[in-house]
């Protein structure tokens, strides 16, 4: 599968040796003290506490969280916090969808990522999770995670003629890896069937690289019909070579290969980053993503990922 930029780039030489320059400039820096003589140390916590109980839970530290000379220790109390699981949701939803949903029924991901974060059950289960996710969370054997939703299946089924999902198809590999692609409205000459997109100018993203979008939706249910009585189909064209060339028979397994790779892993590193930073990481900070695998490897749960991002000596200086 991909390897992803940030992991490639910071193997190098170059960009760590800047890093470590910029190390250097912040501890060569003067140290000050308040007015009120303390040093800088004191503020440098409160800062800290500040800063983590805005993030994690949208509102100013608690006196006991401003007192305490280590407030990363209070993370994982901040974390079972339902502002935290109200907010950590609300944000997935954004970064899972290009808009919020027309209703809430259609905001699946919101939906089931309260749950999960509720129950502090592993993130895959947004995916896999043997769910039937509505506007509530019900066990459902067949289930896949929300993808199995229908509003949410409505929602993204596009309406390419022959009924391939290609929609879903992109929203799956975006929700699950980060995948970010933006579709080509349209290029002369070149129509908008399974055919015209397998000229140059399409391929690439319909028919190459491990994202393949025709491959993928080849191997999900295809739409029929239109509006309230839309049916979805079952694939008849057989396995698919997709991600590394596995060959990947229906919606299930390429989920499941999914949530099992280091992809998967790093993209969950890098919602609990964006989300506790609000931007996307420098190749400086590649250390730190070591740190929330290891820690995401152990649980799978989201909770220990954004806990190994906010825990990190660096999220306070
Ligand atoms: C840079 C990647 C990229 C290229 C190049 C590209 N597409 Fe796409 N295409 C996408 C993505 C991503 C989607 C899914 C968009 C969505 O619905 O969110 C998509 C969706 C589609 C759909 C389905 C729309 C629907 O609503 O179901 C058609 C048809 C399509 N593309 C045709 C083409 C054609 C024809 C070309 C070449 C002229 C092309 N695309 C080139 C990325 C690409």
């Amino acid at each position: 599968m991909r390897l992803d930029v940030l992991r490639a780039i910071a193997g190098g030489a170059g960009p760590v040796a800047a890093c470590a320059l910029v190390l250097v400039a912040s501890v060569a820096a003067p140290r000050r003290v308040r007015a009120d003589g303390e040093p800088e140390a004191v503020s440098a916590h409160e800062r800290c506490a500040t800063r983590l109980s805005v993030a994690l839970l949208g509102k100013s530290a608690t006196p006991a969280l401003l007192a305490s000379t280590e407030p990363q220790t209070g993370v994982d109390a901040m974390l079972t916090d339902p502002a935290f699981i109200e907010r950590f949701a609300s944000f997935t939803n954004a970064q899972f969808n290009p808009e919020p949903g027309e209703t809430a029924l259609t905001d699946s991901a919101y939906t089931l990522a309260k749950f999960v974060l509720a129950g502090q059950k592993p993130w895959k289960e947004m995916f896999v999770g043997a769910y039937a996710v509505t506007d509530a969370v019900a066990p459902d054997p067949n289930g896949l995670g929300y993808f199995s939703s229908r509003a949410w299946m409505m929602r993204y089924a596009g309406n390419e003629t022959e009924g391939y999902r290609i929609s879903s198809a992109y929203r799956i590999l975006q929700n699950t890896t980060g995948l970010q692609l933006t579709a080509t409205t349209s290029v002369e000459g070149v129509d908008r069937s399974a055919t015209g997109r397998q000229a140059a100018a399409c391929a690439g993203c319909h028919y190459q690289g491990w994202f393949a979008l025709d491959r993928v939706a080849k191997i999900l249910t295809r739409r029929q019909g239109d509006g309230a009585t839309m049916k979805f189909i079952a694939p008849s064209e057989g396995p698919q070579q997709i991600l590394d060339g596995t060959s990947i028979a229906n919606e299930r397994e390429l989920v499941t290969a999914i949530v099992g790779s280091e992809d998967f892993r790093f993209n969950a590193c890098r919602l609990a980053f964006k989300f506790l930073y609000g931007r996307e990481e420098t190749t400086c900070e590649a250390p730190i993503f070591d740190t929330c695998i290891d820690a995401f490897k152990a649980t799978g749960t989201m909770q220990a990922a954004v806990s190994a991002v906010a825990k990190d000596p660096t999220y306070c200086q």
